[in-house]
């Protein structure tokens, strides 16, 4: 906003030598609405110089949270099981954003994994204020079928996993005492899609919800927010 506000009093300045007092006019005006955007309400949503994590970044919602965070003007690190596609998302921050973004490789299920992911954000750009937990999964099974594999696969990642990133994220916030941090539950936390069978997954995400609630209540006054939201599956009508 800054570099866009010099360029633009560099240009009245040259019109003015001109003598062109319309196109002035125009610049000028120009200059009052970039003024209001760095100064006025929309500015509190302006996150330069906030650095910001996402699991499940490498694409669907974490995609959209990284290169949202990034827009907004935060330094972005990308992570996910796949590398491949955590470096894919942070190359496009890079090139289309223009804001530092980095991809860590992690398995949200390991505790190790998920503490040098957050080791890597500090030890690369000092701090860390924002932490999207988002990355999960899904099966489907008939309840009375479902394996030990789904079930435990499934909470290791959707509630376990999203625990040990809050932990992780907040032994450095708490310190810090500021931190926000926002879980992906679902709809399915509190309501049960039909026909979808997945009491794996609806009941992880219910842990989500007040996982996020015991969290938020317990650190709020310690300057470390919890969120979380709840996505809508789209289902489309016949
Ligand atoms: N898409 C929806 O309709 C919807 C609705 C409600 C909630 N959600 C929730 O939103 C989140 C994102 O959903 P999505 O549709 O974008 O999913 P997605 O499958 O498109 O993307 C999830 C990403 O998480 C990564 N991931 C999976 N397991 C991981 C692990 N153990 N460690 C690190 N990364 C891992 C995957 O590699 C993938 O890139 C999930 O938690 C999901 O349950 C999605």
């Amino acid at each position: 906003m800054d570099q866009l506000e010099n360029l633009l009093q560099e240009v009245a300045s040259q019109l003015s030598k001109t003598g062109d007092d319309t196109l002035l006019q125009k610049v000028k005006k120009c200059e009052q609405i970039v003024k209001n955007q760095s100064t006025g309400v929309l500015s509190k949503f302006n996150l330069a110089g906030k650095i910001a994590l996402v699991t499940g970044g490498g694409q669907g919602i974490g995609e959209g949270f990284a290169v949202a965070l990034a827009e907004a003007g935060c330094k972005v690190a990308v992570a996910d099981f796949f590398l491949d596609r955590a470096e894919k998302v942070a190359a496009k921050i890079k090139e289309k954003v223009g804001v530092p973004s980095i991809p860590i490789k992690v398995d949200v299920s390991k505790k190790s994994e998920v503490e040098a992911m957050v080791k890597t954000v500090i030890d690369t750009w000092g701090d860390l204020h924002i932490a999207c937990n988002n990355a999960g999964i899904v099966m489907h099974s008939n309840s009375e079928e479902t394996s030990e594999n789904e079930w435990g696969r499934t909470m290791d990642v959707n509630l376990t996993g999203v625990f040990y990133c809050c932990q992780a994220e907040a032994q450095h916030m708490l310190k810090k005492g500021y931190g926000k941090i926002i879980n992906t539950a679902s709809m399915s936390a509190t309501i049960v899609n039909h026909p979808q069978r997945q009491v794996a997954y609806n009941t992880s995400k219910a842990g989500v919800v007040h996982m996020s609630k015991s969290l938020a209540t317990e650190w709020a006054d310690r300057g470390v927010r919890v969120n979380c939201i709840s996505p809508l599956v789209k289902i489309v009508l016949n």
